[in-house]
């Protein structure tokens, strides 16, 4: 009764498809096809741009693509509808499309579970579902004899049970299952010998999987990195002869690597970071003539780093940081000529920087943060001829030494500048000047004073300056409030999006500095000068930072009012003035910053109403305590006129006597302060 029917409108459709076509040479699409389409579009929330059900055959729709052979003719071969916002789930009846060759649907919104039959596509070749929001485990049966192409990235898929994956031959050559949820996977893979890319990487994959991957013998690609795969790793990894890329960093390998590089003569990158990987850098991993990128960092590897520049003639990238590696900075390296990118920091070298560094030319990149080097004079004037560096971080070393203040010194490429926590002595150098292309300097946590001398302004990339925690002096130069990058453009950094071991001060609770990997990309134009000993105003010009998104100027001296104009920062998220010795009334005009999410005037002489509206309703009383002036409905009400300041405790303690416990408190806190500093010595001297 259907089938009748279903074959009357079939063939009718059929006639009028074959009349439009002869008119606009457009082939008409097989029935079969134009219900699966429908079907997908009843089942999608937003509407497909360029699907016009009036029009008399599919093919024409955007992303449909009907074959041009004899057979194929009229049949939907390609379903593309990738990065079209589109919103639902997808149907059952989508396996209509019987000769798909492509079905690409990938960076859309589309969610729910996948329908099974989705997994019975004889002709499908490329299957790319990623970037969507699909849940739930894929089928235990998936017969996609022809795919080539399977990427299911980027969802919250929870299981795989596909054992039979790749049951008959199969040609698949790459498989994409990473950032998704896969905890469970029963998927086992050794028969799916033609692989070349497999991303498994950002799942909670553990287990036995990685034994039968060491039998796809033509892998160029493996990511296994973010998951929980654990144990040492095997021999066998050195079986995979054709791999160029490598990645297993952030699991719980354990152990030494196996020495199986030699066998790996196509490898150019290899990952094995954050893991827990113990003993030597393997013979065959130093001398490998392939490699041009190793990253080791964040494990307890040991024992001297003996690179062989000779074997290593393609090596750009070594990133050895945060590891147990000894004895001092291997002087060798400077025979790697191609070498841009050095991190060795947070490991035991000691010494100092070689002489020989000075012929590293390729050297854009280097960090010796916190490996117990010293003498910082022998380090920058040995750097100075690495004619390419960029950014150099020196951090937590060279203890107590005095900055160098050689005039000679000439950084001609130098963007990054990173020296903080050193206890370094001294003021600013001069030679800092001549550094015409910085655009970021973190000198914080050190000893340095001095007042700032005005060239500070004239650097036209400057968009990020640490010099908090010093004992600098005298006022703020004005020229700083001119900083080229901050008031007009802000170029940021865009070295490399590398993890570099970056030094950042957080300085909170008087914990110090702290060693994070950070990539440059995340420093937001910032000028820190806090806690040192400025005196003096705060500049009206300030307001003219308006790329400006941080300023801490807390813990100084500064005096006088807040400027009216400093509203004028209209980037401002960040600004922290307290424990400064300021007057005056807040400046209404600050509601205005509405990126402002960050504000402290505490423990200063503010007096006034505290301004209501905008961001300002988000601060909490913390942001304002320590001002006996100020005054606000949340904190204190601006009327009835408050009690003067009290001019000494005595004649407050006899006026008021609804101030009892203040008063015991007080009178207790004074003789307890004078007892100490008796017993202490401080006062008299003891004995
Ligand atoms: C048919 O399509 C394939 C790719 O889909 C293309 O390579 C081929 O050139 C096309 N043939 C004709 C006659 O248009
Ligand atoms: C699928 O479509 C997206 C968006 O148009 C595109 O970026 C991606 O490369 C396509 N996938 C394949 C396998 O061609
Ligand atoms: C792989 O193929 C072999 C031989 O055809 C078969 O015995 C084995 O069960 C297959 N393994 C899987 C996991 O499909
Ligand atoms: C894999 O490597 C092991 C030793 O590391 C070796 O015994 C085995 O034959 C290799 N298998 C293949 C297929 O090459
Ligand atoms: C270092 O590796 C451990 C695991 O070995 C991990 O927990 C930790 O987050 C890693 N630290 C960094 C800074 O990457
Ligand atoms: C370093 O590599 C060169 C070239 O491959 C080789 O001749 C030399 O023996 C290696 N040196 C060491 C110490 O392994
Ligand atoms: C640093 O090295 C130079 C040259 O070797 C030497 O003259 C100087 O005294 C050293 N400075 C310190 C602080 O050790
Ligand atoms: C410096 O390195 C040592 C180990 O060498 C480590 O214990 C310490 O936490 C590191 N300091 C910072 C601030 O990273
Ligand atoms: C702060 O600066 C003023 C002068 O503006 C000075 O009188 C005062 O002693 C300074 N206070 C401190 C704690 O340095
Ligand atoms: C604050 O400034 C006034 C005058 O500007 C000064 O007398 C006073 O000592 C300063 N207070 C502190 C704590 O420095
Ligand atoms: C403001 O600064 C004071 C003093 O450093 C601190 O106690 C308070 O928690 C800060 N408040 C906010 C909101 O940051």
């Amino acid at each position: 009764m259907g089938i009748p029917k279903a074959f009357l409108a079939y063939v009718l459709l059929v006639i009028m498809f074959r009349q439009t076509v002869q008119g606009s040479r457009q082939p008409a699409c097989h029935f079969n096809d134009l219900m699966a389409l429908q079907g997908l579009s009843r089942s999608l929330e937003s509407n497909i741009g360029g699907w016009n059900w009036d029009s008399s055959s599919c093919c024409s729709f955007t992303g449909i693509t009907c074959g041009n052979s004899s057979v194929l003719n009229e049949r939907v071969v390609r379903l593309e509808l990738g990065n079209k916002r589109l919103i639902g789930t997808i149907c059952d009846g989508l396996v209509g499309l019987g000769q798909l060759r492509i079905l690409n649907l990938s960076h859309n919104f589309l969610h729910g579970t996948l329908p099974t039959n989705l997994f019975r596509f004889r002709n499908l070749e490329v299957l790319d579902l990623s970037n969507n929001c699909f849940v739930g485990s894929l089928p235990a049966v998936i017969q996609l004899p022809s795919v080539k192409y399977f990427d299911l990235s980027k969802n919250s898929f929870t299981r795989f049970l596909g054992v039979e994956f790749c049951k008959s031959p199969s040609r698949i050559r790459y498989l994409n299952l990473a950032d998704n949820l896969f905890g469970e996977a029963l998927l086992s893979l050794e028969n799916c010998t033609s692989l070349r890319y497999v991303f498994l990487n950002g799942n909670g994959l553990s287990g036995t999987l990685l034994e039968n991957l060491f039998l796809l013998q033509h892998l160029r690609v493996l990511h296994l990195q973010q998951n929980w795969f654990s144990g040492p790793l095997s021999y066998r990894i050195g079986n995979l002869s054709n791999l160029v890329e490598l990645d297993i960093s952030s699991n719980d390998f354990v152990g030494s690597l196996p020495d199986v590089f030699g066998r790996l003569r196509k490898l150019e990158s290899f990952s094995a970071g954050s893991n827990r990987l113990t003993g030597l850098l393997p013979v065959s991993l130093v001398n490998s003539a392939s490699l041009s990128r190793i990253d080791l960092h964040n494990n307890s590897l040991s024992g001297p780093i003996r690179v062989n520049c000779s074997a290593m003639t393609r090596v750009v990238s070594l990133l050895f940081s945060a590891n147990n590696f000894q004895w001092p900075v291997p002087a060798s390296l400077s025979s790697c000529r191609s070498l841009r990118n050095l991190d060795l920091a947070r490991n035991n070298l000691g010494g100092v920087v070689p002489f020989e560094f000075k012929n590293l030319q390729s050297l854009q990149f280097l960090s010796l943060g916190n490996t117990s080097i010293s003498n910082i004079s022998t380090a920058l004037e040995t750097l100075q001829h690495c004619r390419k560096l960029t950014i150099l971080v020196l951090g937590l070393n060279f203890y107590q030494e005095e900055m160098p203040s050689n005039v000679n010194l000439q950084f001609t490429s130098l963007k990054a500048l990173i020296i903080p926590a050193c206890h370094l002595t001294g003021s600013l150098p001069v030679w800092l000047s001549r550094c015409k292309t910085l655009q970021l300097l973190d000198l914080s946590w050190n000893s340095l004073e001095g007042s700032i001398p005005s060239w500070i302004g004239k650097f036209e990339y400057l968009f990020y300056l640490d010099l908090s925690n010093n004992f600098f002096s005298g006022t703020i130069p004005k020229s700083l409030t001119g900083l080229d990058n901050l008031v007009h453009t802000t170029v940021l950094l865009k070295e490399s999006s590398e993890h570099f071991s970056l030094m950042k001060s957080t300085g909170q609770g008087g914990t110090g500095p702290r060693l994070r990997y950070k990539d440059m990309w995340s420093f937001q134009p910032t000028v820190d000068l806090s806690s040192n000993k400025f005196t003096g105003p705060i500049w009206p010009s300030f307001g003219n930072l308006n790329n400006l998104h941080v300023l801490r100027l807390e813990e100084n001296n500064l005096s006088g009012t807040i400027p009216d104009s400093i509203s004028g920062m209209t980037n401002l998220e960040g600004l922290d003035l307290s424990h400064n010795n300021l007057s005056g009334e807040i400046p209404s005009s600050l509601v205005y910053l509405s990126f402002l999410s960050a504000f402290n005037v505490s423990f200063n002489r503010l007096s006034g109403g505290i301004p209501s509206g905008g961001q300002f309703l988000t601060f909490p009383e913390s942001s304002f305590e320590g001002n006996d002036a100020l005054c606000s409905t949340i904190l204190r009400p601006c009327r009835p006129q408050r009690i003067p300041p009290l001019v000494s405790p005595g004649k407050k303690m006899k006026m008021k006597i609804v101030d009892w416990n203040f008063g015991i408190g007080g009178a207790l806190g004074f003789f307890l302060t004078v007892f100490f500093c008796f017993k202490s010595g401080w006062v008299l001297p003891r004995g």
